[in-house]
């Protein structure tokens, strides 16, 4: 064969494989691509699986498989369907590739570990230290971050427009420490240059889960993304060695639960690092754009931010005090419904990723080992068999569970923020009690109002992001009891 049939030949293959990518993207996304917008859609969709949906009008009802650049990728619509992926653990662990770019952030710990006994044994451990953080030991430091937060939001609201991810991120990361260290993250002095490490590591991640799927050696990709997990994790091993120091705290604390009384010795043994690094991260993160997005969702409709502070004031005159008990948080119905339709309109984990572990089938599509299942709570949450205006923000589908999905078994698997089955979040409970405290406090100390009318752009890495900073303006609110 001559060199210029051979480079004929070579271009047709070329042209072959971007052709494939560029159908894969367009089956995903349903959007029909020219030039160079053709190109940059791959770029993004590397850098994002959320990406891959973004587009698309959520209409699907069974599993969709395509596959990109060599790779075979489904994604699972049904509702039986979902339940069966998120609930047969053994059938559908975790993705491999999910649980191997959180090893160098979080070692051994609950994420880091695909299935089976290893990760029965992590998930245990970290059961047992959340249970024991009871309402009773967790709701006075909410309320003491809270406070803080309040203070620092009335001086800067002098100013004029704040910016909602910078307070969501520091309050997030307060309450984290408080509930990890027994301190304020005052005391340890986290920059947000730090508090950027775990984000910068999700943008490297959801990198390398596209990538490692195209064949990519595993070397390689070590190279490139493990070192980001490093400054991260680096930040919890700072605050640990901080504390040495100081006298161990004397209330429950997770650092202490997971040391017990050997606190001086132990504190640098790489697994108290790890659980810690474990559950900084998606309390930190989910914590800090769920509490971003509700911002902007209170600034953007001024009828329901109303509703909420009635809601708020009514019952905190009812009680005589402010500080609610979690029972008495519960009674805010308007509050939950509206905490509720924001995490079904902005899943903070917006996909979950799980593999085969055979060649298995999923409705009537073959599913091959090593290949990637995508259950996509953003999609779900969107789609438009499951739910009345599905793009609609409106908390009142919530009461009474009045959304369409009103069979509980649909809802059950379609309706899925926190996940399903044996890998549902273990912190859903501490994360609910902060973000209702949080709606209720913002809502009686100030009026929330957008600086600009557009939607919030989002990213999905491994958690959700926002592309650009978002802003709001805050009026302060004379209040009866505080
Ligand atoms: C709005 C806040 C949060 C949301 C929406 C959220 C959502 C989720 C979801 C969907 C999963 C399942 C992932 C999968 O199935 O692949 C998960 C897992 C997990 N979450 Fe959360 N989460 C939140 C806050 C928290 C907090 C505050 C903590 C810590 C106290 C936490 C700790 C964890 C851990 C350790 C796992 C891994 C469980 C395992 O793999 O067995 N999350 N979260």
């Amino acid at each position: 064969m001559n060199k210029a049939t051979s480079g004929k030949i070579l271009a047709k293959q070329v042209n072959k494989g971007i052709q494939n990518a560029l159908e894969t993207l367009s089956t995903f996304s349903q959007v029909h691509l020219l030039g160079l917008r053709k190109i940059h859609a791959i770029i993004k969709a590397v850098g994002s699986t959320l990406d891959m949906f973004i587009a698309q009008d959520y209409e699907r009802e069974s599993t969709k498989g395509t596959g990109f650049l060599g790779a075979r990728y489904f994604l699972v619509n049904a509702p039986a369907d979902i339940k069966r992926v998120l609930q047969e653990e053994a059938t559908f662990p975790k993705h491999r590739v999910t649980a191997w770019i959180f090893k160098p952030l979080i070692g051994a710990s609950t994420l880091s570990a695909e299935h089976g006994a290893k990760w029965r044994a992590q998930r245990n451990h970290v059961e047992n230290v959340l249970r024991e953080i009871t309402p009773e030991v967790m709701l006075p430091r909410v309320y003491l971050a809270m406070n803080k937060a309040i203070k620092t939001l009335s001086i800067e609201a002098e100013l004029g427009r704040v910016s909602a991810s910078k307070i969501a991120s520091e309050l997030s990361w307060d309450v984290t420490c408080q509930f990890l260290f027994g301190i304020s993250s005052d005391q340890i002095d986290i920059s947000q240059d730090e508090l950027q490490n775990f984000a910068k590591f999700e943008k490297s991640a959801a990198f390398a889960v596209v990538l490692y799927q195209t064949g990519i050696s595993m070397g390689l990709l070590s190279f490139l993304f493990h070192r980001k997990a490093k400054a991260a994790r680096e930040l919890i091993n700072r605050i640990i060695l901080n504390l040495k120091d100081t006298e161990t705290p004397s209330a429950f604390t997770v650092l202490k639960r997971l040391v017990g009384n050997k606190f001086q010795e132990e504190k640098e043994n790489s697994n108290v690092l790890d659980q810690l690094t474990c559950l900084s991260l998606p309390a930190g993160e989910s914590m800090t754009v769920t509490t971003t997005l509700l911002l902007y969702l209170l600034g953007k409709y001024p009828e329901y931010q109303h509703r909420l502070r009635e809601e708020a004031n009514k019952t905190i005159k009812l009680i005589g005090r402010k500080d609610l008990t979690q029972a008495q948080l519960k009674t805010l119905v308007f509050t939950n419904c509206f905490l509720n339709e924001a995490l079904r309109l902005y899943p903070p984990i917006p996909v979950l990723y799980r593999e085969p572990a055979s060649n298995v089938q999923i409705g009537n599509v073959k599913c091959p080992f090593k290949s990637m299942i995508f259950v996509a709570p953003w999609v779900l949450h969107r789609h438009k068999s499951y739910w009345t205006k599905p793009l609609e923000f409106n908390p009142e589908r919530f009461i009474g569970n009045r959304h369409k999905a009103s069979d509980e078994g649909i809802a059950n698997s379609i309706y899925i923020p926190f996940g399903l089955g044996q890998r549902r979040c273990p912190g859903e409970s501490l994360a609910k009690l902060q973000l209702i405290i949080f709606l209720i406090e913002i809502v009686r100390h100030f009026e929330v109002i957008t600086v600009d009318n557009i939607a919030p752009e989002v990213v999905g890495r491994i958690s959700l992001k926002l592309k650009k900073p978002l802003f709001v303006k805050l009026r302060p609110i004379a209040l009866g009891i505080t």
